[in-house]
C-alpha cells in the first residue's frame, strides 16, 4: 500500500515564536513589541554594569556582561524579542580602525582617506575579533525564554563607511558623501570589503544561534536616491541574498533610515523579510505604498519623543500605528533607538499596553 506523499511546497507550519511568525507573515493577533536600544542608558540596571565594565567596549567584548544588558529589558518589560548588545561599530574596529567611545561625544575613529588607509584594513582578523560577540549570542540563546526571539545585528555598509570616512558622527556626512564621489572606485572597493565583512560576520551569528538578523543603515537618508541605489540599496542585496543562501529560515530585517519613497524600492529589490520605517513615514502610506501585496513584515515606528510625552498621547499614537498596519504584518517598535531621558516606566506602560491587544 502507497502512503499519501507530502508535496515539499504544502505550507510550512508557522514558526512558534510570535516574533518569527510575523517575519514568516503572520497578521492574525497582537503584533510582537521590541523597542531598537532597549538595553541602554535610560535603565539604571545598565549604567551600573557600564561603570563596573569600565569602557563601552569593554561592555560589548565582554561576554558575562554583555549577555546581562542583554537580558535587563527583557527580565524588566518582558519584550518578544531580545537584541543582541553590542555595537555596529565593532566591524571597523575588528578591521584594525582605531575606535574610540568619547564620553558625551559618541564614537571617534581614525579617518580613512586614502588607498594606504584602506590598504591597512585587515579582514583576516574579522572572526577572532568579534568571538567574544558570537560566544554572547551562544550564550543568550541558552538563557532566554523559549518564546522571546534572538535578534543579531551589524551596520550596513553604508553607514559603517560613512563613520569610517568622516572619523565619527556627523550631521550630514558631507565629508564622505564628497569622498565617495571624489574617490569613487576606492569609496566601491571599501564597500565591497565591508559588504564580504557583513556577510560573515551575520552568518557567524546566525550559527552561534541568532534567529533573525537586522542591518542598520542609520544614515541611508543622507544620500541622493541614486547614491542609495548604489551605496545601500545594492551591498543590502548581496547581504541579504547571501545570508538566505546560507541560512534560509533566518529572516532579514533592514532599517534604511530616512529613505523616504525609497522605501517602496528597498521592499521590491532588497529581498529582506522586513523593512524598520523610521519616524518620519506615515505608517498609512506604507503600508499601502511599501511590499503591498507580499508577505513583507512592517516593523516601527513610534517616535522616540512620543515616550517624553503625556502617557496617554503615547498609546493613542501607538494604537494609531497599530490600527493602520491592520491586514500586513507588523512588528511594533520604534522610528529610532529609545532616548537616554525616558522613564523607563513609559516604556513598561507602552509594552504592556501592546501585550493587551487581542490576541
Ligand atoms: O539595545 C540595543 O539596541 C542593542 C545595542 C545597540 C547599541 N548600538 C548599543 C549602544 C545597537 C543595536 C546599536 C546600533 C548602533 N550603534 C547604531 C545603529 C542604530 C542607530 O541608533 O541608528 C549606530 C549608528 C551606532 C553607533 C553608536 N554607538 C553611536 C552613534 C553611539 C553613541 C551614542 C551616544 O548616545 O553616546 C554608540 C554608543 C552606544 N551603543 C551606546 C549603547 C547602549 C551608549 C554607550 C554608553 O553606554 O556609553
Amino acid at each position: 500500500m502507497r502512503v499519501a506523499v507530502q508535496h515539499e511546497n504544502s505550507t510550512n507550519p508557522m514558526p512558534k515564536k510570535r516574533l518569527l511568525a510575523r517575519l514568516a507573515g503572520e497578521t492574525e493577533g497582537r503584533p510582537p513589541v521590541w523597542l531598537m536600544r532597549q538595553a541602554g542608558r535610560y535603565l539604571p540596571e545598565y549604567r551600573e554594569v557600564r561603570a563596573q565594565a569600565g569602557g563601552f567596549l569593554d561592555l560589548c567584548y565582554t561576554p558575562e556582561l554583555a549577555v546581562e544588558v542583554t537580558l535587563q529589558p527583557i527580565r524588566r518589560f518582558g519584550f518578544d524579542a531580545s537584541i543582541l548588545f553590542s555595537d555596529i561599530l565593532v566591524v571597523p574596529h575588528a578591521l584594525g580602525a582605531d575606535l574610540r567611545f568619547v564620553e558625551g561625544e559618541g564614537p571617534r575613529l581614525e579617518p580613512l582617506r586614502s588607498r594606504k588607509d584602506l590598504e591597512r584594513l585587515d579582514a583576516t582578523r574579522l572572526h577572532t575579533h568579534l568571538e567574544p560577540v558570537y560566544e554572547t549570542v551562544r550564550r543568550l540563546r541558552r538563557a532566554l525564554p523559549g518564546e522571546v526571539t534572538l535578534i543579531g545585528f551589524a551596520g550596513a555598509p553604508w553607514t559603517l563607511a560613512a563613520y569610517m570616512v568622516e572619523g565619527g558622527g556627523s550631521r550630514d556626512y558631507a565629508v564622505a558623501r564628497a569622498f565617495a564621489r571624489q574617490e569613487r572606485g576606492l569609496f566601491q572597493e571599501l564597500i565591497d570589503l565591508l559588504t564580504d565583512c557583513v556577510i560573515d560576520y551575520l552568518d557567524a551569528q546566525a550559527r552561534a544561534g541568532a534567529e533573525a538578523l537586522q542591518i542598520f543603515d542609520s544614515w541611508a537618508g543622507v544620500l541622493s536616491p541614486g547614491e542609495q541605489r548604489r551605496w545601500c540599496l545594492e551591498p543590502a542585496r548581496r547581504i541579504v541574498a547571501a545570508l538566505r543562501e546560507r541560512h534560509p529560515h533566518v529572516p532579514v530585517l533592514l532599517f534604511p533610515r530616512g529613505v523616504g519613497p525609497g522605501y517602496a524600492t528597498f521592499a521590491a529589490e532588497s529581498g529582506c523579510q522586513a523593512l524598520s520605517l523610521d519616524t518620519s513615514l506615515p505608517m498609512e502610506w506604507a503600508a499601502r505604498e511599501v511590499g503591498h501585496g507580499t508577505r513583507l513584515c512592517l516593523q516601527g515606528n513610534l517616535d522616540p519623543v512620543a515616550l517624553l510625552g503625556p502617557e496617554r498621547d503615547m498609546l493613542d499614537e501607538a494604537a494609531a500605528i497599530v490600527h493602520a498596519a491592520r491586514g500586513r504584518p507588523l512588528i511594533f517598535n520604534l522610528g529610532h533607538g529609545v532616548l537616554q531621558q525616558t522613564a523607563p516606566e513609559r516604556v513598561g506602560a507602552l509594552v504592556r499596553y501592546l501585550q493587551s491587544l487581542p490576541g
